[in-house]
């Protein structure tokens, strides 16, 4: 695996997420036909030309974006290589970048969307708010994040994982730490839907 240097406890989750475990993530059974209405409506309401995603895994979100999209101009970050090569695999055409969410090889605002899902819950608080930082940097634009929510910080057992998933209020967070941002709109999406509890706000550089 590619190495960066950093705080110890993001270069143990990055290592464990480019490691056999994060490999056994992407070999695990998923579907994500569900997907489909919620980026074609988050495509209509942003008329994105250009997006990120930051821990894009296999491409279950990118998979509709490129739908719409010309697929040279989605691009997906992820640290691990399985999980990238399925992806340009999965989604031909598609720009699949290794990297840590902490250091984004992107120039400021070169996308008009940036977004996470499922990814801010795997950051230790040391760098939480560098991944964020990086995140809304890299967009013109639009920033949207999907996580699990709970208003007061809690770590989550994850896999036998010890300090791996944290539930926090990420769409207030965004706001506390980035006052540029204004709430355009939220949601949740169930496991009715398919989905697994995910809490999601989008918001608008102001
Ligand atoms: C729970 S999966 C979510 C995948 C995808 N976002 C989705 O919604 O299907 C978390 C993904 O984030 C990646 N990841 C975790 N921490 C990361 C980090 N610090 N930098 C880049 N990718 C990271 C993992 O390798 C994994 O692919």
């Amino acid at each position: 695996m590619t190495e960066t240097a950093g705080p110890p406890e993001a270069i143990r989750l990055e290592q464990l997420w480019g490691s056999e475990f994060g490999d056994d993530y992407v070999d695990r059974n998923k579907t994500f036909d569900h997907r489909s209405p919620f980026w074609r409506d988050r495509l209509a309401a942003t008329g994105c030309r250009r997006a990120l995603e930051v821990g894009c895994n296999i491409g279950g979100n990118l998979q509709w974006i490129a739908e719409a999209l010309p697929p040279r101009d989605v691009f997906g970050v992820d640290v691990n290589e399985k999980a990238l090569h399925v992806l340009t695999q999965r989604v031909p055409g598609v720009n699949a970048v290794w990297g840590p969410a902490r250091e984004l090889p992107f120039r400021d605002g070169w996308f008009d969307l940036t977004f996470t899902m499922g990814v801010l819950i795997h950051q230790p608080d040391a760098t939480l708010p560098l991944v964020m930082a990086e995140v809304v940097r890299c967009s013109s634009r639009w920033v949207l994040c999907g996580e699990y929510h709970a208003a007061a910080n809690v770590e989550v057992p994850y896999r036998g994982q010890e300090g791996a998933l944290f539930k926090r209020d990420y769409g207030r967070l965004y706001r506390e730490l980035f006052p540029q941002l204004v709430l355009r709109d939220e949601g949740f999406l169930g496991r009715d839907d398919g989905w697994d509890d995910v809490t999601w706000s989008l918001f608008e550089k102001a």
